[in-house]
């Protein structure tokens, strides 16, 4: 099948990667013409433990207009560049795959014009780091969940031909409780790990942090109790453990001086509690930290300037 990949950062490479090692012919739609011809040229390669594990031959185009016509579609960029790549797809009838943090994408999608479409969001527990153009680590495998939003299940169902020991692939009935639980995973890990500088890992290695999160947990579950069967408490630490040797994305964004995804992750959990009368009191102030630490330009040059 043609599967076209808009946004080649981690996760976009990281799926591109195990699509193409399955036999599906693999475009990846970017922005930088610099990128296009790296992944041309030199191939999409993916690291486990410090090693090539594959290298895959993998197409890249610049613009919308060159998508294959039957082609496959999944949305792989940031919550900060979904506005230009949906308008970008707007008019295209193509089966759309989501796969963002937060909740913000899912309405935006929903209101697309081109109503006859089949539309999915999916969710990614893996830990995964763009490394380079062309090269991704993964770093914890992890669950990747699928959630029609719109339209036939059959046009996603075959993403199931990726199940694997290192794939493994679920399809869960309601996107928006499917998103909810993701944002509530992110929620745990990202400000926590992107605030003290540790890897998914220390936070249940770290007694401190492992306080933190916990409490967290059960600061989230009293405004969602009926998350708790979404996401016990059990399923939310694995996720930690699976992938303990990553650096969150949160992370990622804050070491390399990138705008952490604030808003779109602990924001819209915050707005989502208060929706409902509820308050969240510590992520209020893990959000307040974060966004005092945002934009300062990357942790070497803040501390330098
Ligand atoms: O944002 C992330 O880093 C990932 O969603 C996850 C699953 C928390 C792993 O680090």
């Amino acid at each position: 099948m043609d599967v076209v990949i808009a946004g080649a950062g981690s996760i976009g490479l990281l799926f591109g990667s195990f699509l193409a090692e399955k036999g599906h012919r693999v475009t990846f739609l970017v922005r930088r013409a610099e990128q296009a011809e790296r992944l041309v040229k030199e191939g999409l390669v993916k690291y486990r433990n410090g090693l090539e594990v594959s290298r895959q031959e993998v197409k890249a185009i610049l613009n919308e207009a060159d998508i294959p016509e039957d082609a496959f579609i999944i949305v792989a960029v940031k919550t900060g560049g979904i506005t230009e790549v949906v308008n970008k797809l707007r008019s295209l009838p193509n089966p759309l795959l989501f796969i963002q943090n937060g909740l913000s994408h899912y309405e935006m999608a929903m209101n697309l014009d081109a109503t006859s479409r089949s539309m999915a969001f999916a969710t990614v527990e893996h830990g995964a780091e763009r490394l380079g153009d062309n090269m991704v680590a993964h770093h914890g495998i992890g669950f990747t969940k699928i959630a029609v939003g719109r339209g036939i299940e059959t046009d996603f169902r075959w993403f199931e031909t990726l199940q694997s020991e290192v794939f493994p692939v679920e399809f869960h009935p309601n996107a928006e409780k499917l998103l909810l639980r993701k944002v509530i995973v992110n929620c745990l890990i990202n400000p926590l790990t992107a605030i003290l500088l540790q890897k998914n890992g220390e936070l249940l290695r770290n007694r401190q942090s492992k306080e933190l999160f916990d409490q967290l947990y059960d600061e989230i579950m009293a405004v969602f109790p009926e998350m708790k069967t979404e996401l016990p408490y059990d399923q939310a630490s694995e996720i930690c453990r699976r992938t303990a040797s990553n650096t969150s994305s949160m992370l990622t964004d804050r070491m390399r001086g990138n705008r952490m995804e604030i808003d779109a992750i602990v924001g819209a959990l915050i707005r989502k509690a208060e929706a409902r009368g509820g308050a969240l009191p510590m992520l209020s102030i893990f959000e307040k930290l974060l966004v005092a630490m945002d934009g300062a330009g990357g942790l070497k040059r803040s501390w330098e300037d």
